[in-house]
C-alpha cells in the first residue's frame, strides 16, 4: 500500500513514518522543512520537499505517485502564535488543507487521516473529554483544524473519501530506539522544555499557576506517547478500509500535574531541575483529559507506552543523545 505523509519531517509525523516502513508500507514524505527536519525521515522514505500551499508542486506530486492513502500532519501547530498570527491558521492551514485535498479527490483517493487537536473541545461539559463533545475551538489553530474536518464530510459525501480525524491531547516521548524525536524551535512544549533545564540548556522551569483545583494546584494534561499516536493512525488507516469514517480522541486517558511531571523529570535524569511559579497563562483551563473509549472499543487501540516515567525516559534518551537535536539546522 502506498501513502503520503504530509509533515513526515516533523515530530508525529516522523514516528508514524517509521511504523510505515517497518509495517512494509511504502511512504511518500512530503514536507517544506518549516519545522521538520530531512535527518527525521526514514531512509527507506521517498523525501519530496515542497509546501502544500504551492499548487502545482502538489499537483505535481500527485501525477508522480499513486495513493492508496494520506496522512496529513503539516500545519502550523501552534495555540499561542495563533493568537497573534492567526492567517496563518485561517488562511494557510486552510489553503493546504484544500490543495491536498483537491488533488487527493480528483485521484479517487479514499482513505484520509488528520491529525487534529484536543483544541477543538474548549469548553468541555465533562472531563475526560468524551468524542461526541460539542465543538468550540479554543483558538485559530483549532478553527483551522475544524475547517478542515468540515472539508472532510463533504469529501466524504461527494467522492466517497472515508476518513479518520484523529484528535490528539498532548503529544509526548520519543522513539524507544533514541534515533528520532522531538526537536522544535524555539520549544514550547513542556516535556522537552523540562528536559532542557535538566541538560543545562535552560535555567529554570517557570511553571504558569500553582492555584487551580486539582491535587497540587498546577495543571493536569493528558500526554500520549508518540509511539501509540503512530500505532493508532496504523489502526485506523487499515479500518478506513471499510469505507466508514470516523472521529476519535486520543489521548492516554491519565491525567499528570505539571508538578508530577517535574518530578518524574527530577527522578529519571537525577538533576534537580529548578522550577518557580509564574502566573497563569490566559485561556489554559485547569484539568485536559482524553476520553479515547470510542478508538478502544471500535479499533482495539490502547496504550503501551502511557505509564508517565516510560514517557519521560523516551524522551530523556532521545534529548541526552541528541542535546542539540538534529544535527542539520536550517
Ligand atoms: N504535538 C502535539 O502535541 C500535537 C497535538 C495535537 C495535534 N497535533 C498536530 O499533529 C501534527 C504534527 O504535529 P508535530 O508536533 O509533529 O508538528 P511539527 O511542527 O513537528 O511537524 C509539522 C511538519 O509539517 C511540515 N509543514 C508545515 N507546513 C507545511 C506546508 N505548508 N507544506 C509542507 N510541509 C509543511 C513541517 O516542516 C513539519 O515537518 C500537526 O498537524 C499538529 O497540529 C500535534
Amino acid at each position: 500500500m502506498k501513502v503520503l505523509v504530509t509533515g513526515g519531517a516533523g515530530y508525529i509525523g516522523s514516528h508514524v513514518t517509521d511504523m510505515l516502513i517497518e509495517r512494509n508500507y511504502d511512504v511518500v514524505v512530503f514536507d517544506n522543512l518549516y519545522t521538520g527536519h530531512r535527518e527525521a525521515v526514514h531512509p527507506k522514505a521517498t523525501f519530496v520537499q515542497g509546501d502544500l500551499l504551492d499548487k502545482p508542486v502538489v499537483d505535481k506530486l500527485f501525477d508522480d505517485h499513486r495513493f492508496d492513502g494520506i496522512l496529513h500532519f503539516a500545519s502550523h501547530t501552534l495555540v499561542g502564535e495563533s493568537m497573534e498570527k492567526p492567517w496563518l491558521y485561517l488562511r494557510d492551514n486552510a489553503v493546504a488543507g484544500s490543495n491536498l485535498l483537491e488533488a487527493a479527490a480528483r485521484q479517487g483517493v479514499k482513505r484520509f487521516i488528520l491529525s487534529s487537536t484536543a483544541n477543538l473541545f474548549d469548553d468541555p461539559e465533562k472531563i475526560p473529554i468524551v468524542a461526541e463533545e460539542r465543538i468550540v475551538p479554543g483558538s485559530p489553530y483549532g478553527e483551522s483544524k475544524y475547517i478542515i474536518e468540515r472539508y472532510l464530510h463533504w469529501m466524504e459525501r461527494i467522492y466517497g473519501m472515508a476518513y479518520c480525524c484523529l484528535r490528539y491531547f498532548n503529544a509526548s516521548g520519543a522513539h524507544p530506539n533514541g534515533h528520532i524525536g522531538e526537536d522544535h524551535t524555539p520549544e514550547y512544549h513542556l516535556i522537552p522544555i523540562i528536559l532542557q533545564v535538566a541538560l543545562g540548556q535552560r535555567e529554570k522551569l517557570t511553571i504558569f499557576g500553582n492555584d487551580y483545583a486539582t491535587k497540587d494546584g498546577t495543571c493536569i494534561r493528558d500526554y500520549i506517547h508518540v509511539m501509540d499516536l503512530a500505532e493508532a493512525h496504523i489502526l485506523a488507516l487499515e479500518a478506513l478500509a471499510d469505507g466508514k469514517s470516523r472521529k476519535y480522541n486520543l489521548g492516554n486517558g491519565k491525567g499528570y500535574s505539571i508538578m508530577e511531571v517535574i518530578q518524574t523529570a527530577r527522578d529519571v535524569t537525577g538533576q534537580t531541575i529548578p522550577a518557580t511559579v509564574g502566573a497563569r497563562r490566559p485561556g489554559d483551563p485547569g484539568t485536559l483529559i482524553a476520553d479515547s473509549t470510542r478508538i478502544q472499543n471500535e479499533l482495539g487501540w490502547h496504550p503501551e507506552f502511557g505509564n508517565l516515567r516510560t514517557i519521560i525516559e523516551t524522551a530523556w534518551n532521545w534529548h541526552q543523545s541528541h542535546p542539540q537535536g538534529y544535527a542539520t539546522k536550517k
